[in-house]
């Protein structure tokens, strides 16, 4: 539906997108996922039409919107500081697209009540003034704003990113029912990789305004494409060259010593059953973290740190100082050029 075709940005002499590929499928919620600075925010902006790239072309359905003005777009956009109007009313906030494509009275009342009955915000809340509301609050209010005008497609840039851990949880999962409840298209941008996994169809990881990988959440965390990625997705162990010696790892063929060697860290199991193909070494516990749902170790083996997870399964915890075996297949081991 969306489709971003070798598009660069430059800012001065700056490249800040650079080739930028991408094919967003109707329906689909697809997230551009990277570190501060990578080119996320410029890459959405290009979408909605508030930033001209130097090359390329933006298309919707097939038609080319790269000189589209952003109003005629008809796309929905949910900023990071929801850029409400704050000494307005929760309704006038919502109504205001509504506003300027003229349309009248009654029908602007109807659509801002059967929105904000949508995204849970009841008539006592509209009346008030923005700047009386919570945050979570707001950020319904910026969403409903948002969705009203009914836009094909809606651009979300790090919506959830001022609220605190729980409310953010609380709302993603909102967002997420809201956008299959619309079937809305909708990009999304995060630096948090644990919101990218959970809400997203698909991820677009950037790195210094290249993209390093397309993929499903699965298919980013478990095959991950670069190194980049690898490490930029969920906690990971590096495996140095005596570590994958003395773990027999290293004569295997399928491992190659002269490249970076990484494994998850559920990928690797504290006294476990072990199947035939699977290598062992002994681990010394040094540490660890106690998250209710799992522990995480740190152990010393092959001369290395490594992180592990244990399900919490009620059993006794591994002391410091324990001695333990663990167990790692050749097919978890990523590996990249170094
Ligand atoms: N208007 C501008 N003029 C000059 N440089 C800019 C401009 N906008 C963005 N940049 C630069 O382009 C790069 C990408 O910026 P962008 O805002 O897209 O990053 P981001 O991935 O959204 O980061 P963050 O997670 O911090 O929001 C940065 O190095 C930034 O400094
Ligand atoms: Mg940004």
């Amino acid at each position: 539906m969306i489709r971003l075709e070798n598009i660069g940005v430059r800012f001065g002499s700056f490249e800040a997108l650079k080739n930028i590929n991408i094919h967003v499928k109707e329906g689909e919620f697809f997230t551009f996922l990277g570190p501060s600075g990578c080119g996320k925010t410029t890459t959405l902006r290009t979408i909605t039409g508030f930033i001209q790239p130097s090359s390329g072309t933006v298309s919707v359905r097939g038609t080319d919107i790269t000189n589209m003005p952003v109003e005629k777009r008809n796309i929905g956009m949910v900023f990071q500081s929801y850029a409400l109007f704050p000494t307005m009313t929760v309704f006038e906030n919502i109504a205001f697209g509504l506003k300027v494509q003229k349309m009248n009275k009654e029908d602007i009342r109807q659509k801002v009540l059967t929105m904000a009955e949508k995204v849970d915000l009841n008539e006592e809340q509209l009346k008030k003034k923005v700047s009386e509301l919570s945050g979570g609050q707001q950020q319904r209010v910026a969403i409903a704003r948002a969705l009203v005008t009914s836009p094909e497609i809606i651009c979300l840039d790090e919506p959830l990113s001022n609220l605190d851990a729980k409310l953010r949880i609380q709302l993603r999962n909102e967002l997420k029912d809201l956008q299959r409840k619309f079937g809305i298209t909708t990009v999304y941008v995060t630096h948090d990789q644990e919101e990218a996994l959970t809400l997203s169809n698909r991820i677009a990881v950037f790195n210094k305004g290249v993209i390093e990988q397309i993929g499903r959440p699965d298919e980013i965390y478990n095959h991950s494409a670069t190194e980049f990625v690898c490490n930029f997705i969920g906690d990971i162990n590096r495996l140095e060259e005596n570590f994958l010696k003395a773990s027999g790892a290293g004569l295997c063929a399928g491992v190659d010593l002269q490249k970076h060697c990484y494994i998850r860290l559920e990928r690797m199991h504290v006294n476990g059953e072990v199947g035939g193909d699977a290598f062992q070494i002994e681990a010394t516990v040094k540490n660890m973290e106690y998250y209710g749902l799992y522990i995480k170790y740190t152990l010393e083996a092959g001369g290395q740190q490594l992180k592990v997870i244990e399900k919490n399964s009620g059993k006794p915890l591994y002391d410091a100082g324990e001695k333990v075996t663990v167990s790692f297949r050749q097919e978890d081991i990523m590996q990249y050029e170094g």
